[in-house]
This record gives structure tokens, sequence and C-alpha cells, in this order.
């Protein structure tokens, strides 16, 4: 669905009011939108969490979560660099020898901060000095030898390689050299911390917020869902099979927020958990910009209930829909005159349910269902504002996206005083 179409408040927001369970949210926007309209209701049901480290929503910081802690593992410090690689790259430049070399260097780091207990401001302080032995000797310490190897390799190999290898790394972590964002995932002794596997057998609410085209921030905010949604699997996967209640994952803006390199694959394990993904996008072919061709049409196959609406601008997709949704069989009536009488005459024709062009011209709140095992539909969205429990919902709303500009002016007030002192 294109921008302004009812994506958030037709999709996002009912299905955050409606969850019996755990909720996580991603978002690019604040005020007036799902992260203030639906703070309250979900406020009300358990602990809510916001990691708002470009400060979008100007939320003080009141929680702290251990960037870290899925890279005890080599898979997870892979899967951790990814993060950072795919916020920075598009999928199709993601392969060349500079992202690949620099995704394996941060990944090397990572596990070396993980296993030693460090914080990942001791990542940054390696990645600014290559020839500091510390995470060679700690991956070496904790059994990785393999790793350590690697990394050693990295190191001791043709200065400008490696200083281009460095370099890269440091592009694709540099969100993390404002302290003011890397703060949000290091440990504070004042804070609560963040767990992902508390999180996941509880009703909290955790609200991912970054700003669009966030550049390596939007990193920090794909690392928390996709930690959040394996730490709910494994939770699924340890007491019975499945999560009870479910956990929704709400992706809003996925591909300028969230892009988790391996969502397609880790959407065939998540239903089956009780772990339910929502995934927005504008468009087919963003996702194709992040997951690629065979990963985007992974993603989509993956879905059980595909949702799409207005604004779809892309014909070829429009006349895959169009035959996807069939024909039908159309009457028509001729009728003749002659001398001899006037003659009528019926003839059947085949056409389009619904042509591409109907497709692309489909109005706002309205979309097409597709959902395994059902014919296509056709149906209107029923957004939040429009339903009953607005009358509550929309001063909340209002009162939150207020308190967010004051926030805003507080510290504008702040910095000015600061500035002339
Ligand atoms: N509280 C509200 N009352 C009436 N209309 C609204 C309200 N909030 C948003 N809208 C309208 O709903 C439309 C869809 O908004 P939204 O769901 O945020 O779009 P998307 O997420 O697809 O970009 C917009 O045209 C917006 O103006
Ligand atoms: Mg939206």
């Amino acid at each position: 669905m294109a921008p302004r179409s009812g994506k958030t408040t037709g999709l996002a927001i009912p299905a955050i009011l409606d969850a019996p369970g755990p909720v996580v949210l991603t978002s690019n926007k604040a005020g007036g939108d799902a992260f203030t309209t639906t703070f309250d209701a979900r406020a009300a049901v358990g602990t809510v969490w916001t990691l708002d480290p470009q400060q979008i929503a100007h939320y003080p910081r009141r929680m702290w979560w251990d960037i870290l802690d899925s890279a005890h593992d080599l898979a997870g410090a892979k899967r951790l660099a990814g993060h950072f690689v795919a916020a920075s790259v598009d999928e199709n430049n993601s392969n060349d020898f500079w992202s690949t070399a620099a995704s394996n260097t941060l990944a090397a780091l990572f596990l070396a901060g993980a296993s030693a207990g460090r914080p990942v401001t001791d990542v940054l302080a390696w990645l600014a000095s290559p020839s500091d032995r510390t995470p060679v000797d700690l991956l070496a310490d904790a059994g990785h030898h393999a790793v350590a190897a690697q990394l050693q390799g990295t190191v001791s190999g043709a200065v400008e390689t490696r200083d281009g290898i460095y370099e890269t790394s440091r592009q694709y972590a540099s969100c993390l050299l404002e302290p003011e964002i890397a703060a949000w995932v290091t440990r504070s002794a004042k804070l609560p911390e963040f767990r992902p596997f508390d999180f996941a057998q509880s009703r909290d609410t955790l609200f991912l917020l970054s700003k669009d085209g966030g550049g390596s921030a939007a990193a920090i905010i794909a690392a928390a869902a996709d930690s959040v949604m394996r730490a709910a699997v494994a939770v699924a996967e340890r007491s019975g099979g499945r999560l009870d209640p479910p956990a929704l994952c709400v992706l809003d803006e996925a591909a300028n927020v969230c892009r988790i390199s391996d969502l397609p694959d880790l959407y065939s394990h998540l239903g089956s958990r009780g772990v339910l993904p929502i995934t927005i996008l504008q468009s087919y072919k963003q996702g194709k910009r992040v997951w690629g061709d065979n990963g985007m049409d992974a993603l989509w196959s993956a879905a059980t209930i595909k949702l799409v609406g207005s604004g779809i601008d892309d014909i070829d997709f429009a006349d895959q829909l169009s035959r996807a949704i069939g024909e039908h069989e159309v009457q028509t009536t001729s009728v003749s005159r002659s001398e001899s009488g006037t003659s009528t005459s019926v003839s059947m024709r085949t056409e389009r349910i619904l042509p591409p062009d109907q497709i692309r011209a489909l109005p706002k709140g309205k979309a097409l269902v597709l959902a395994t095992g059902t014919r296509i539909a056709l149906i209107d969205l029923k957004p939040w504002y429009a339903e009953p429990s607005a009358k509550t919902l929309g001063p909340a709303s209002d009162a939150a996206t207020a308190s967010i500009t004051d926030r805003a002016l507080a510290k504008l007030t702040q910095d000015d005083f600061g500035a002339c002192s």
C-alpha cells in the first residue's frame, strides 16, 4: 500500500489493540501514529518499553538492551553484523568484497565482546585501532580459535586492505559512535534491562522507533526486533511448541527501518510457534530492494495472509494479481433488427473479474486479501479512528503527541540555555 493509504491506521494499530500477548512495533513516525495511539492502551496491560535511540519521540531513556546478548555464538554474531550491513547497503551490493569482509570482521568483534561480557563501546574502540590484539585474545580465550585466526589474518594482512575493511566496518557501525545512541544498548546500573526472553512471556510492549532512512541506527531496531522474535520462538519451543498468548510483531515500514536480512527464512518458523509477524511495505518492489527478488518472493509465499491496498503503481504486479483473482463469464445480449423482425442473441464472454487498471485504482480504505485456501477477496479496512474506541484512543493519542512536542521544546530551550551559559 502506498503512503497514507491506511497501513498504520487500518492494519498496524487495530492489530496492536487486539493483541492478547506481547507486542513489538517498529515505526518511523512518532506523533499521530501507532506509537502515540496505542501507548496508553498497551500500558494498561503490561510494561511499555520504548527504544528511541534517534529521539524521534524525544522519549527519555528508561531502559537499556544488551545488543551483544544475541552474539554469544558465531551465528548470532553474524546475524547482528548482518543487521548493520543491511541497514547501510542494498541487497544488490551486500555481497561485494568489502561488505563481506567488513561483515565478517564486525561479527568477529561482536563475538569477542559478547564472549568476554564487554559492552558494545569496546567493539567501537577495537574498530578504531585495528592493531589492538585484545579481541583476538578474547576470542582465543573463549575457545573461538578459528574466528580468532581469521581476525588475526585480517589484522596482519596488507595494510591497505586491512584499513579498507576496518573503514567499511566503522561506517556500518557508525551510529554507535553517538554516545546518546550507544547508551540505549549498553549496560546501565540505574535503568531496567529489556530482556527478550522475559518479554516473550509477558504482555509487555516494545516500541522500536527510528528515523526514515535512519542509516545505521536502523540496525539497532532490526537487531532488537530480530532478537525478540528469536527469543519468542525459543520460548515457544521450550513450552510445548507455541507461545500462548501469541506474540505480535508489527514491522511497520519494514523496508525503511527494519531490514532483517533473513526475514523470509524466519517467517516460515514464526507462525507455527505463535509468533505473528506483520510486515508492512509500500510496494512489492520496496521488498525486492531489501531482500532481493528471490527473498521477496519467499517472504510473499511464506505469508499466509497477504493484503494489497491502494496505490499499487506496478503494472506487472497489478497484472499478476488480476490473473490470480481470475476470470468470470459475462453475458452479453445483442439485439438485431431486420425486415423479418427483431432477434435477440445471448453470448457468453470471459473477462477478468478485476482488471489490472482497477487494481491500480483501488481507492484508499480498500484492500485485496489473499489468504491461503480461499479466493481473493476485496475488503474494507477498518481504521481505528472510525471505531467506537476512538473516543478514548483519539484524545490519548493527541495527549501523547502533545507531550512529544513538549519534550522537544524542553530540549530546545535546554540547548539554547546550554549555548548561552
Ligand atoms: N485520527 C485520524 N482521523 C482521521 N483520519 C486519519 C487519522 N489518522 C490518520 N488519518 C488519515 O488516514 C490516512 C492513512 O494514514 P496511515 O494509516 O497513517 O497511512 P500509511 O501508514 O499507509 O502511510 C491518511 O490519509 C491520514 O490522513
Ligand atoms: Mg504508516
